[in-house]
């Protein structure tokens, strides 16, 4: 085991929480806060008052909560204040009952739905198109000896993977493209952009979706794309409206894309950070092993998630979490870092160890809401870092690792840009 990178000191008083310094590393304020106020009352950059829950036990505890809702409706903020707890734009273009912000009994009707067209088997059988995606956007930077890895791997590997699994044609793909661009770029920024990507995708959706119903065959195909499968699924029994349909198409995108973006984004820049996880990594991969990196990207992802708070919950009763009380109609956001890096759960926390075992990490979540995408997430994380590692084996960072900028979105942690150098493939 090995970090080169000792941890930045915990911080002796109160520390400031969304500052550049804190985009930039948020884990010694979180040790922090997990030591002197594991429920803390914050105000968040957007004027809304929340919790923030960083103790593994309490973050597990809270997100199997059905006393915390996720839909908004329930804040208690004014009419201001709730517009700022949803994805930009979202709830003008009426794609608000997705998986995300529904509570049962129709969250749990949407999820048996989806988890009949998104099975374990579909993913598996899509692993040599992730595969063959993944070596083409390498043959698109390989000879140059050096590359964005954001810009030119981690960003676009997730949405064509997606859109080719939903069945977005290929024509049609670099619209969404753009689209999720906007809305990763702009997240919290300039409201009209982001708006008008959503809308625009909703609108395309709608109409994908309309057409796929009208043109559907009597019998699934064996490589039936998964928006087919959900019309499917909704057309025999169960009833999924037009609406529900394009909402849960956006939440599979959108939940999906920057994500995994960060975990190949995180994950590259950690392991060129600590050069002799990296070498163990290289050796096992090049004996033929899978064992350390499936160990491997499950460390990364407890080390350095994609997801550092869980997204939004509301208490509908009075509750305590933690010893602390919450009032009805509170937001509580779920620091799934802070909870990943607690002492009382993992041992030596703050040390990456990509064969550790004991690692039930809050990455993608616990409970009714856990991760529908883990099987795909892993499956590209996994061919991401292999494939990168293997074809160019001296990738190297350029220039200084404080240079780096993360982005400062609250959801998510992520780099803006990752420049790295190699030797060139011939
Ligand atoms: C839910 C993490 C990739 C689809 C979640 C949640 C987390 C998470 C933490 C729970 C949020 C909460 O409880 O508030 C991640 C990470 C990923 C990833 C770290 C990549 C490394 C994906 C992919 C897809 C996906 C690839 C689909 C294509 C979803 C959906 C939900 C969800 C639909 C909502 C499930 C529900 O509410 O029942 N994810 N995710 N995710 N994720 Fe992922």
């Amino acid at each position: 085991m090995t970090s080169t990178t000792p941890p930045a000191p915990v911080p002796s008083s109160a520390p400031e929480l969304f500052t550049w310094e804190f985009a930039t590393d948020p884990y010694p304020a979180y040790a922090w806060l997990r030591e002197h106020s594991p429920v803390h009352r914050t105000t968040l950059p957007s004027g809304v008052e929340a919790w923030l829950v960083t103790r593994y036990a309490d973050a597990k505890q809270a997100l199997a909560d059905q006393r915390l809702s996720k839909n908004p409706v329930h804040h208690a903020g004014d009419e201001q204040t709730k517009g700022r707890t949803g994805i930009p734009g979202e709830r003008k273009a009426d794609l608000m009952t997705h998986l995300l912000n529904i509570d049962p009994p129709d969250h749990t009707r949407l999820r048996r739905l989806v988890s009949k067209a998104f099975t374990p088997r579909r993913v598996a059988a899509f692993a040599p198109r992730v595969q063959e995606l993944t070596d083409q956007l390498i043959d698109s930077f390989a000879q140059k000896g050096s590359a964005d890895l954001i810009h030119e791997f981690a960003f676009p590997l997730p949405i064509y993977a997606i859109c080719d699994l939903l069945g977005v044609p290929p024509e049609d793909q670099d619209d969404f493209r753009d689209w999720a661009g906007m809305m990763i770029r702009h997240g919290g920024g300039p409201r009209g952009g982001v708006a008008r990507s959503v809308k625009k995708m909703r609108g395309y959706l709608a109409e994908l979706i309309h057409r796929k119903r009208a043109e559907l065959p009597e019998h699934p195909a064996p490589d039936e794309d998964l928006l087919s499968g959900l019309i499917r699924a909704s057309d025999h029994g169960e009833h999924l409206t037009e609406n529900e349909a394009a909402a849960m198409a956006f939440i599979l995108l959108f939940a999906g894309f920057e994500t995994t973006v960060n975990l190949i984004g995180n994950g590259t820049y950690q392991l060129l950070r600590h050069p002799e996880q990296r070498a163990r990594l290289q050796e096992s991969l090049a004996a033929g092993e899978r064992g350390l990196l499936e160990t491997g990207v499950e460390e990364l992802l407890r080390y350095d998630g994609p997801v550092e708070l869980a997204t939004w919950r509301f208490a509908t009763q009075e509750l305590t979490i933690g010893g602390q009380g919450i009032a009805v109609g509170d937001p509580v956001l779920v620091v799934l870092a802070a909870a990943d890096r607690d002492p009382e759960r993992f041992e030596q926390p703050d040390t990456l160890d990509l064969a550790r075992r004991d690692n039930q990490h809050l990455g993608y979540g616990h409970g009714i809401h856990y991760c529908l995408g883990a099987p795909l997430a892993r499956l590209e994380g996994q061919a991401a870092l292999a494939t990168l590692l293997t074809r160019l084996p001296d990738l190297r960072l350029t220039g200084e690792e404080g240079d780096l900028r993360w982005r400062g979105g609250l959801i998510m942690r992520g780099l803006r840009a990752l420049p790295v150098e190699f030797t060139p493939e011939r």
